[in-house]
């Protein structure tokens, strides 16, 4: 198998296998479409919280996390909860509102480690309640099935809830019992946090106890650790999270043998525009503030990358940050890291990002 084979998750087919990891606080849709320009397959909107749809529909909050960029490829709208029933009158109100049919696939949280999720019962926490996770999976396979029977359920767990603890295995099994046509496991336990290397075996045990297509997540940073999680893991895909923060290139390097690192002068123009799609979807001071978390990791293992970091979070709009770039009036084509990021940027990177997003998690 190789990374640009087509894969199917029930009865959607994706042009490629490797996918970009919902993050919340990050991966909203103009995040999604740079990385989709890069040859990212498939994505994953950011959590979004069934009672709040339930609840809120009407919301901004709740509208913007179920945006859809216009040229997007297949996307998945991930919900969290612990209700079945939330889940099921949820997906009911989306699709009564005309808005379930943007989405290609739902996804269900049974990862999010965050505290405030995991205490009502939701992320994590269903890996200590497999029944629940159970009447989940059901509940959400037969709302979904009933007005759009193509679109697939699919859900994104950890290995277990703490050291030692394997859960996941039986919660996939689990999964696919109850109708899910995919599961994304990544490589450590709720406790672990972000901690250690993603432990790849356990993954691996996923894939041997279900006959639906497992997704690979932790730590894929280049094509070597892709080409190592399919290889040790025999899994159908890679989710790629941290490293595509500020780093769309991730997704060529891992497709493609002969893609270089981009220069200086690409980051800059690419992180320019992604503010300017941002802020013209938002506006351009909340664009700015929205985005100024990943804006600083644009520039990263370049010279000036610290000064770059703490100017573009103060900038409050494009004109600024345009004005800025003018500045470092950078002409080098510089390589940076970018496909080789290190445990201690990974873990720098979800404490940045993830300390400043109001849910963040997973
Ligand atoms: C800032 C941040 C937010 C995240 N939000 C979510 C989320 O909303 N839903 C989810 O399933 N996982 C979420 N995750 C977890 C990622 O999807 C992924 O499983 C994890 O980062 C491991 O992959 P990686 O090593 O490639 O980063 C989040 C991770 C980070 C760093």
């Amino acid at each position: 198998m190789i990374l640009t084979d087509p894969l199917s998750i029930g009865q959607l087919t994706l042009l490629g296998r490797v996918m970009l990891a919902p993050m919340a606080g990050v991966t909203a849709w103009p995040t999604r479409l740079l990385c989709r320009e890069m040859g990212c397959a498939f994505a994953v909107t950011e959590m979004v919280s069934v009672k709040s749809i339930l609840y809120s529909p009407d919301m901004p909050a709740v509208l913007d996390l179920l945006e859809r960029g216009d040229e997007e490829g297949p996307l998945a709208l991930q919900l969290f909860g612990a209700e079945p029933s939330d889940f099921s009158g949820a997906i009911a109100l989306l699709n009564d509102r005309g808005r379930l049919a943007a989405f290609d696939a739902v996804d269900i949280n049974m990862g999010c480690p965050a505290q405030k999720i995991t205490r009502s019962g939701a992320g994590s926490a269903l890996l200590l309640d497999l029944p629940r996770a159970a009447r989940i999976v059901a509940a959400t396979v037969r709302a979904v099935e009933s007005t759009h029977p193509a679109m697939p359920v699919t859900v994104k767990t950890r290995l277990g809830w703490g050291a030692g603890d394997r859960s996941a295995v039986r919660l996939a099994r689990m999964a696919w019992d109850e109708g899910a046509a995919a599961v994304t496991v990544h490589g450590r336990t709720r406790d672990q946090q972000y901690s250690g290397d993603a432990d790849l075996e356990g993954v691996a045990a996923v894939k041997a106890a279900v006959s639906i297509p497992v997704i690979g997540n932790g730590d894929v940073a280049s094509r070597a650790d892709a080409e190592r999680m399919i290889r040790e893991t025999h899994c159908d895909g890679v989710m790629i999270g941290r490293s595509a923060i500020g780093n769309p290139w991730v997704f060529s390097r891992v497709l493609h043998s002969e893609a270089v690192e981009p220069t200086a002068a690409e980051r800059l123009a690419m992180a320019l525009r992604h503010a300017r799609i941002q802020c013209a979807w938002r506006g351009g001071q909340r664009g700015m503030v929205e985005l100024r978390g990943q804006l600083g990791w644009y520039m990263k293992g370049l010279p000036g990358a610290a000064t770059w970091r703490a100017s573009v979070y103060g900038l409050g709009c494009v004109g600024a940050l345009e004005a800025f770039i003018k500045t470092i009036g950078t002409n080098t084509n510089t390589s940076t890291n970018a496909g080789g990021m290190n445990d201690g940027r990974r873990k720098e990177q979800a404490d940045y990002i993830g300390g400043r997003t109001s849910q963040a998690g997973e």
